[in-house]
Parts: C-alpha cells; sequence; structure tokens
C-alpha cells in the first residue's frame, strides 16, 4: 500500500503536477495487518477522472499501479471540455450547414434551432421582465427565433450574434421579409463571443439558449457578459449540462464527437457566481427537457412522410434517432439542461 502514496506526476488542467498514484481496476491484495480484507475493485479508475490509455507512452502519463497499464488521468472538475471552442468552419461544415439548419427546424419549428422553439421560449422568457425600449444581447441566436419573438411581442431592441454564416445568412433573409417596425428593432451579426468587443454597460438583458455547450472557456465568457451587462441588468441561459456521474463511453463518445463543453448544473452556476454575477439561480430543467423531447418526436413523426419527399428516408431517421438517444442519455443520467439566472 505504501507504494500507492508515492508521489508521482499527475495531468492536471494540462500541467503536470505532483499528486497520488491513484489507483486503477484489478484487485488489491489485501493490506498488510488487516488479513483476508483484499479489495475487488470493478475495472475502473477512481470516480471523478477521466482516463486514457496512452498508446506511445510519450506523453505525460504514468503507469497504474495494480495493473501496470499506462493511463493518463485528468482531474474532472465538473467539466467535459474539448478544450478549442468550435470553430466557424466546423460549425459552418458540420452540424450547422445550410442543409441540417433547415432539417432541424422541420422538429425545432421554423426560426428555431433549440430546445421546444417557439412553445418553450414563450414560457422562459416570461421570467426575464423584458420592457418595451430594452436592449437585447442574444448570444448564439441561430435562425432568430427568440430574436423575432421578443421585439414582437416585448417591443425590445434584439442584437444576436452567431459564428455560423449559415445561421445568420437564414436569420437576415428572414428579416429582409418582415414588417419594417420589426427590421428597425433586430440586428444580426456574424460574430464569435469569445472575440467580439462590445462597450461596458451597454444591455439591460444577456441571452442566450443552448449555445455556450459550444465554448470551453466559459469562465472568461461570462466575466465579459457580466461586464457588457447595465448595473442590475440582467442573465438568461439555457444550456446542455450533464450529469454528475460517471459517463457512458457512447455519451463520452457524443460530446467529443460534437465539440462540447458540459459542465454539471451546480458548476455551471458557481462559474456565473465567480464571474460576478448576483441572485445565481442555476435549475436543473432535465425533466422538462424530457418532456419537450418526447413532444417533439410526437409532432415531428406523423410528417415522415412530407419530411422524406424533401430530404430522405436516411435524414427522417437520424434525426428521429439522435431525439431518441438524447432521451436515453438524460434518462441514464448522463445528459442534463440548465436554465441560469442571474443579476449583475
Ligand atoms: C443549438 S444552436 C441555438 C440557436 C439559437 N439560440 C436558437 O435558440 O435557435 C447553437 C448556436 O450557437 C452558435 N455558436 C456556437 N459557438 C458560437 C460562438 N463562439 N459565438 C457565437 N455563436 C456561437 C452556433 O452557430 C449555433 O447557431
Amino acid at each position: 500500500m505504501a507504494a500507492h502514496r508515492r508521489q508521482v506526476p499527475e495531468v492536471r488542467r494540462g500541467r503536470i503536477v505532483m499528486g497520488l498514484r491513484r489507483r486503477c481496476g484489478r484487485t488489491l491484495p489485501p493490506p498488510s495487518g488487516r488479513p483476508g480484507r483484499g479489495r475487488s475493485l470493478a475495472p475502473k479508475h477512481p470516480p471523478r477522472y477521466l482516463h486514457f490509455c496512452c498508446p506511445s507512452l510519450t506523453c505525460p502519463s504514468f503507469p497504474c499501479l495494480p495493473c501496470n497499464k499506462h493511463v493518463k488521468v485528468k482531474r474532472d472538475r465538473g467539466s467535459m471540455s474539448n478544450k478549442a471552442p468550435a470553430s466557424q468552419e466546423f460549425l459552418d461544415t458540420n452540424q450547422y450547414s445550410r442543409k441540417s439548419i433547415l432539417r432541424y427546424e422541420r422538429i425545432f419549428g421554423h426560426t428555431w434551432v433549440s430546445t421546444g422553439g417557439e412553445a418553450t421560449s414563450k414560457d422562459l422568457l416570461i421570467k426575464m421582465g423584458l420592457r418595451p425600449g430594452m436592449r437585447v444581447l442574444d448570444v448564439g441566436c441561430g435562425t432568430g427565433g427568440s430574436a423575432f419573438y421578443m421585439a414582437r411581442h416585448y417591443g425590445v431592441h434584439v442584437h444576436g450574434v452567431d459564428l455560423s454564416t449559415n445561421m445568420i445568412d437564414i436569420a437576415k433573409d428572414r428579416l429582409n421579409r418582415e414588417e419594417k417596425y420589426l427590421q428597425s428593432m433586430i440586428k444580426f451579426e456574424v460574430g464569435d463571443i469569445t472575440k467580439v468587443q462590445y462597450d461596458n454597460a451597454s444591455y439591460d438583458i444577456i441571452y442566450s439558449r443552448d449555445t455556450i455547450l459550444h465554448i470551453p472557456n466559459k469562465e472568461d465568457l461570462y466575466r465579459t457578459l457580466q461586464a457588457w451587462l447595465k448595473p442590475g441588468g440582467k442573465l438568461f441561459v439555457t444550456d446542455y449540462c450533464r450529469g454528475d456521474q460517471e459517463h457512458s463511453q457512447e455519451f463520452l463518445d457524443y460530446v467529443k464527437r460534437r465539440g462540447y463543453d458540459l459542465r454539471t448544473v451546480k458548476a455551471y452556476g458557481k462559474v456565473l457566481e465567480e464571474a460576478g454575477f448576483k441572485d445565481v439561480q442555476a435549475v436543473d430543467m432535465t425533466p422538462t427537457f424530457i418532456s419537450v423531447l418526447q413532444n417533439e418526436l410526437k409532432y415531428f413523426e406523423p410528417t415522415r412522410d412530407a419530411f422524406i419527399q424533401d430530404y430522405s428516408e436516411k435524414d427522417y431517421k437520424e434525426i428521429v434517432d439522435g431525439w431518441r438517444q438524447k432521451l436515453v442519455r438524460c434518462s441514464a443520467g448522463d445528459q442534463a439542461w440548465g436554465m441560469f439566472l442571474a443579476t449583475r
């Protein structure tokens, strides 16, 4: 057992630091002096650690003592990060190609690319205290559903920013077809929210729907968003999150493929507090997410024939399977959906 407590390098946030050697699977011998109590451990590394085998032995990793496998351990601090933010090219050619966006809108609803489309947003927007004339920043505005809804129903001015040129092209096309008064209240812009610069204390509300999952450095982003809000201004965000447990390989692969950075709802709330927000509310909305997904499927499935005429059987299957997988991931506790409210 003494060997277990030797100091060995451990990879933490990209730096090598000295830490205790961690156990891996396999049965450990009984601790000396305590006969007969061998500890049978499931073949996995300790909870709250992600582990990867290192095939080359060149990366900063170390052999696990009991099984002698070479492993690299990384402390899980409530985040699952892919480190680099999704690039414009990655978004425009993968998840948000023009075809994918229009296909998503067939299940989310026209001008919506997020959970529950207009119905969900209508319910959530009631919480924001919007008043005519307010200035709203919509971070990752997509094809503009929220901007159109807020400007039309609450008389606010909306500045929508999105990294995907496909999203903004579609949003602008739609805006051009709207009445003149609406056109004067909404502005859409292509921009990476981690790079754009806006004036401090210039927005009454900063709003974002299912977007910040694409951004790993949430800490810096939320500090910036806090500064852009007027004193007393409000932040309102919904975002994909993850459950507080060890994750299935399927879920880890999904997050990696998509390039998401997911936090637990609790850890996410802490990020907001540490960014300087007050009155932070971090609400686990996974049950609502599940019922919205079920509802979306219920209304989408009967449109199969019309959908296939415009797209294909394969596209239909991808959507339906994608929604079913989200349901499985949520029920298994891997995936979660959070709502965050805070004040500057
Ligand atoms: C799931 S969609 C949600 C769109 C919209 N909020 C809605 O409710 O329909 C996520 C959006 O985030 C945008 N996005 C991702 N990374 C971004 C970044 N760094 N800056 C601005 N927008 C980003 C994507 O292009 C995409 O439009």
